[in-house]
């Protein structure tokens, strides 16, 4: 078995008598970007902040390739833990030229310390600017600047907290990839936090979503997003439609047709889940054609309320004749519905989620 390059155990931590990390263990396999995702205040940059050795946690241990390097007790201060930093505001030091900064964490023989320069600047295609100053560069050359330097003494753990979140959005898709690539060229175990799911699923090979000081789902990207754990997990990737049944024989009826509850008791409220893009609009049948398949269950009617053109897809909001429920879908743009036209869907019913109420 492969030995985490980072392993955290049952980490607390308390401000003001409030769990802010309650019992968080995680690991970090050699070589993988994890990603640890939540919202804001759910207790991310303080793990960091603990791993890092900034922080001290109330309880819990810390290791590195199996060897403890943090509990209660023992304690390797953080510039011995081998671990590589990047914050959202990365002071680049503005008085120090490009390869000075990148060169400042480095110790060992000159002409080697020479050459990891050389070679980082190159990687990321800023050798021209070995001898500018920081403020001479853009925000997203800044950014790899600051990433190369946090790269270069090679450790083997790199923490970056929401480090591209002082991007603008147009360069932040490319900056992300980019980091990305050299993250993985260097081989180096990724801890990486961040409140979007879009980066977290763009970036992660594993994502551990985080909520109130706890760790409430673990997994590759596709996994935590096709299988949430339960409701606020699914609403936490996108927007999501709710509507409720009662269990009868593990089986749930709808508007929808029925949905298996299995191992749900008798009489039990459920709430069933699905993402805009799950909903089906009946165009072909005009709303009264053929049988729908068993596997869309049953067509509902239902009026558009709203619809609006976002360039690739359309937002439709639909109020269902059976209850007045506002649902949500979104379809290819070419279709943008009159408010007022009755249309019968469907729900993609493999992409559905049941969860006790
Ligand atoms: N030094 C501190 N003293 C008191 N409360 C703190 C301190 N650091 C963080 N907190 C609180 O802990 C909670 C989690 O903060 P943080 O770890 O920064 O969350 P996140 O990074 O997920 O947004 C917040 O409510 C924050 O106010
Ligand atoms: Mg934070």
């Amino acid at each position: 078995m492969t030995i985490p390059r980072l392993e955290i155990r049952n980490i607390k931590r308390h401000f003001d008598g409030r769990a802010v990390v309650d019992d968080v263990s995680l690991k970090v396999m050699p070589g993988q970007v994890t990603c640890l995702l939540g919202p804001s205040g759910c207790g991310k940059s303080t793990t960091l902040r603990i791993i890092a050795g900034v922080d001290m946690q109330d309880s819990g241990e810390i290791y590195v390739d199996g060897k403890l390097i943090c509990d209660t007790i023992f304690r390797v201060p953080p510039e011995a833990r081998s671990i590589g930093l990047m914050f959202q505001d990365f002071a680049l030091f503005p008085h120090l030229t490009v390869s000075e900064n990148v060169a400042f964490g480095l110790t060992g023989p000159k002409k080697a310390r020479h050459a990891r320069v050389n070679e980082l600047l190159e990687r990321v295609g800023l050798t021209h600017f070995a001898d500018s100053h920081p403020h001479q560069l853009s925000g997203g050359e800044q950014q790899r600047v600051a990433l190369v330097r946090a790269l270069a003494p090679r450790p083997s753990i790199m923490l970056m907290d929401e480090p591209f979140s002082g991007l603008d959005d147009r360069l932040r898709d490319d900056i992300r990839d980019e980091t990305l690539a050299v993250l993985k060229d260097e081989g180096t175990a990724v801890l990486l936090v961040t409140h979007e799911p879009g980066e977290a699923m763009r970036m992660a090979d594993e994502i551990a979503l985080m909520r109130d000081g706890q760790i409430v789902q673990q997994g590759a990207p596709y996994n935590v997003y096709n299988a949430p754990k339960d409701r606020e997990a699914a609403a936490f990737f996108s927007d999501v439609n709710v509507i409720t049944g009662i269990v009868e024989g593990a089986l749930t009826d709808t508007p929808f047709g029925q949905f298996l509850a299995p191992g749900v008791p008798d009489n039990t409220k459920v709430d069933i889940i699905f993402r805009p893009q799950h909903i089906k609009i009946d165009f072909d049948r005009g709303g009264r054609g053929p049988e729908p398949t068993p596997s869309d269950g049953v067509a509902a009617k239902a009026t558009v309320e709203r619809a609006r053109f976002m360039g690739r897809e359309s937002l439709v909001e639909f109020k269902m004749d059976f209850d007045g429920t506002l649902l949500k879908a979104t379809v290819p743009s070419v279709f943008l519905p009159q408010v007022g036209t009755p249309l019968w869907l469907t729900v993609r019913r493999d992409r559905c989620f049941v969860f006790k109420h």
